[in-house]
């Protein structure tokens, strides 16, 4: 239960698949923030932007980036693939923006060559041998870096500052480790560190030490989840998840700031469900249903522009992210997608298909999933355009009644609501930062 009055931190989580919109609500959240830090994934993200009529696709740095005066920081927890990183580096630089205030932990651990050629090669040999194992990755070495690290064999962005010896003898360890991958010559590996140096160094510093002055100083931060609570290494769907903790205890992890910190949890949730790659779905519309879906919300993967998987909204998924992350309340997006339906369903629970037994949890065994279907409830849709309402009073009285069963089902207040991906398309419910003051 929230009881300061004023909040000073606060962590935006995926409480989905991912793609929830999580972006759109950090740049909103960031014009009150000090500082906007990213804790856990890499450049699988792809948090999109718009603002002032372009269109900002974001996948290392913080989405607080375009507010020059907002400190963004990469927390220890994110990895960085520097090719990536340069690029979206120039592209921001091109729009005129600068990245003076961006800080990369040297506890950040680094992609190389190989891990990307891992990744790659682990999803041809999954395609070959059970193709219903494949996890559908982002390609981007995001799986074996992580490995790597908890492996104890990385390198890390600090790593590249050392002398030339330290990192020479450090990669020559790694070698006699790693000695089958046949891109892993040291001559090879030290030009590539070189090049990774360049780009990195002047964003390198100790965030640790940045994060606790800000906080000392009274300083809001934002931290800004990457992925979604159902990828997590831990609480997802196993094998089909990510590498790392994107639920809210990733924001602490990933960051050297503890979990005593921090103020106030907002779960990212869509008014309906995506979700990317492969892995169970319990919700998903495979029908004309899911693609007016896939169609009115332009589900289009931002990274790898792979068309999104859709469905309607699942409460025990929702009940799920409320619980694993502690949410506070929720940032619903995407809610104009729904304008057209005559009817919109939300599954309130699943059941067994054989024994009809009800489940309200989600459960950790993909094969029980497999067995459960969602029991839905049906709402009448409103079919009118909400894109241009601004107001939370001025929604059409079955939009309303909608979100208040979606907070019903999901256990938990909604304190946000985006119909389109601009700052203004958006009613506030709780002043975040201030949840007593009325908006
Ligand atoms: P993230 O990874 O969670 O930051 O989300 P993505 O950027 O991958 O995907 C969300 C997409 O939905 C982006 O293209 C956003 O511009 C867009 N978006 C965000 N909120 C809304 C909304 O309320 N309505 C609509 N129509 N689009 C939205
Ligand atoms: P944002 O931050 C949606 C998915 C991939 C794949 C699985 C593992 O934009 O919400 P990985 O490359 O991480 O090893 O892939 O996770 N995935 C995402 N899906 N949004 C993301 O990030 C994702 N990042 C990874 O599609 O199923
Ligand atoms: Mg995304």
């Amino acid at each position: 239960m929230i009881q300061k009055e004023e909040l000073h931190n606060v962590i935006v989580v995926g409480a989905q698949w991912g793609d929830e919109g999580k972006a759109k609500v950090v740049d909103m959240l960031a014009e009150q923030a000090d500082v906007v830090i990213r804790s856990q994934g890499g450049c699988n993200a792809g948090h999109t932007v718009k603002f002032n009529g372009e269109t900002f696709k974001f996948h290392h740095l913080p989405s607080g980036l375009l507010y020059p005066e907002k400190w963004c920081i990469i927390g220890s927890g994110v990895v960085i693939a520097p090719e990536v990183l340069k690029k979206e580096l120039e592209d921001i630089h091109a729009k005129g923006y600068s990245t003076e205030n961006l800080k990369i932990s040297e506890r950040c651990h680094v992609t190389l060559p190989y891990h990307i050629e891992q990744d790659k090669r682990q999803e041809l040999l999954r395609t070959a041998n059970a193709p219903e194992s494949k996890i559908g990755t982002t390609g981007r070495g995001i799986g074996p870096t992580y490995m790597d690290k908890v492996g104890r064999i990385g390198i890390r962005a600090g790593d590249l500052l050392e002398p030339p010896e330290v990192l020479r003898k450090q990669i020559q360890r790694i070698i006699s480790e790693k000695g089958f991958f046949e891109q892993a010559s040291l001559p090879y590996l030290l030009d590539v560190c070189e090049a990774y140096k360049a780009i990195l160094a002047p964003y390198i510093t100790d965030t640790v030490a940045l994060l606790q002055d800000a906080l000392a100083q009274n300083k809001r931060l934002l931290f800004e989840g990457a992925q979604g609570t159902l990828l997590d290494v831990d609480f997802g769907t196993y094998p089909y998840v990510t590498s790392s903790n994107s639920t809210a205890g990733g924001a602490c992890t990933g960051t050297g700031v503890g979990p005593s910190k921090i103020d106030a949890t907002l779960g990212v949730m869509k008014a309906y469900l995506t979700r990317v790659g492969e892995g169970p779905f319990p919700t998903e519309q495979s029908n004309e249903v899911g693609e007016i879906l896939g169609e009115r919300g332009q589900e289009f993967g931002t990274t790898t522009g792979r068309k999104r998987r859709t469905g309607w909204f699942d409460g025990v998924v929702a009940r799920y992210g409320v619980e694993v992350n502690g949410l506070d309340g929720i940032a619903l997006t995407k809610l104009d997608v729904l304008d057209t339906f005559a009817e919109i369903k939300i599954a309130t629970h699943y059941q067994h298909i054989h024994t009809h037994e009800a489940y309200h949890r989600f459960p950790a065994s993909l094969s029980v999933l497999a067995d459960l279907e969602p029991v839905y409830e049906t709402l009448e849709g409103w079919q009118s355009d909400t894109t241009q309402i601004t107001q939370y009073e001025d929604l059409p009285p079955a939009c309303k009644a909608y979100l208040k069963r979606l907070e019903e089902v999901s256990h938990c207040p909604v304190w946000m609501v985006s119909v389109g991906p601009e700052r203004q398309q958006t009613m506030m419910r709780k002043n975040v930062f201030n949840p007593t003051v009325a908006v």
